[in-house]
């Protein structure tokens, strides 16, 4: 007779686990703000700061030590501008950061390539009136991730969502000689409210209307697949879905349908949320923790950008 709780029992139950997540599945968000000297805790994000350029080779090797195999950068710079020419600023703040990784540390070192943080009006793209304009953004956006391949980034990370972007960063990699660095592209990222936080961690909130013209409407699986199979078409090396635990049936389709390396972004809301109810004692946050981490690997993620990246190293690795 099949009794199932027999495999439940303490000890049996880890051995049969069919999914364990581990320190190395981990990518460890960075922010680094070019204004400030020393860390500043950021308040829509509890436990996660703002790192200054002379903190932050501080702060790698703390998560090369956790034993966190990488990290991704955003940069919040000291001017904006209606092209946001600090994203390709070979000075700029994500330049800087880059260079001092990767002189005091072995991680991967992922950046976020994107408008949003280094314009004024805060939209990923350039702008004409309120239109976001697409085919204008793509050297902009080849030219930034030029510039972060040249500081020493192993891998770019597109998340503008602007349609061509993977080719046009792919083309500009190659013709300047670094055929050899990676695209993750963001290639299924959705239109999320849970993205709130972040937009105060990076103070990157926009000045007019919202991000709906270019992210995705929450309502759609297929065009997930759509963006996915393009990104990949145009040279993606890696693909994203964003965020995570909301989507959840999307990794899992694109990881079948693709068989490509996927990650998955457990986004600022998601990481928020958790530690919002943890603090007032309605949730288990370690708990928690672990079960969405669990979840999003099950589903289907071979890595997972998270905000408890050095917690969950620090406490369960
Ligand atoms: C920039 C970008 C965003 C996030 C990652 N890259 C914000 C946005 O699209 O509005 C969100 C990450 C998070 O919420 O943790 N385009």
């Amino acid at each position: 007779m099949r009794r199932m709780r027999r495999l439940r029992r303490p000890g049996i139950r880890e051995m049969v686990a069919e999914t364990r997540i581990s320190v190395r599945d981990l990518i460890m968000p960075v922010f680094v703000d070019e204004r400030i000297d020393q860390p500043v805790p950021i308040s829509s994000m509890p436990g996660q700061m703002r790192q200054s350029l002379n903190s932050v080779a501080e702060e790698a090797g703390r998560i090369e030590d956790l034993g966190i195999p990488a990290v991704i950068l955003f940069g919040i710079p000291s001017r904006k501008d209606d092209l946001g020419s600090g994203a390709y600023d070979h000075d700029g703040v994500i330049q800087k950061a880059v260079r001092r990784i990767k002189e005091s540390t072995d991680l991967v070192v992922i950046t976020d390539l994107c408008l949003c943080e280094y314009t004024s009006h805060g939209h990923c793209g350039v702008i004409r009136g309120q239109e976001i304009v697409n085919d204008e953004t793509l050297p902009l956006l080849g030219r930034t991730a030029v510039s972060q391949a040249e500081s020493g980034a192993d891998i770019v990370a597109p998340s503008g969502m602007m349609d061509h972007m993977v080719r046009a960063i792919r083309s500009a990699l190659d013709d300047n000689g670094y055929t050899d660095v990676a695209i993750l592209s963001y290639a299924a990222k959705y239109a999320s409210y849970f993205y709130g936080p972040f937009r105060e961690a990076a103070e990157s909130g926009f000045a007019f209307g919202d991000r709906r013209s270019y992210q995705m409407d929450p309502a759609n699986a297929n065009e997930a697949l759509w963006e996915v199979q393009l990104d990949i078409e145009e040279g993606a090396d890696m693909v994203m879905v964003k965020p995570a635990l909301p989507y959840l049936d999307i990794l899992r389709m694109v990881k079948e349908r693709f068989s490509m390396p996927t990650a998955a972004y457990q986004v600022s809301g998601e990481y928020s949320m958790i530690m919002a109810a943890a603090e007032r004692n309605w949730i288990d946050g370690d708990g928690v923790m672990l079960e969405t981490l669990t979840s999003i690997k099950r589903a289907g993620a071979d890595m997972i950008i998270t905000y408890y990246a050095k917690d969950f190293a620090a406490r369960f690795a």
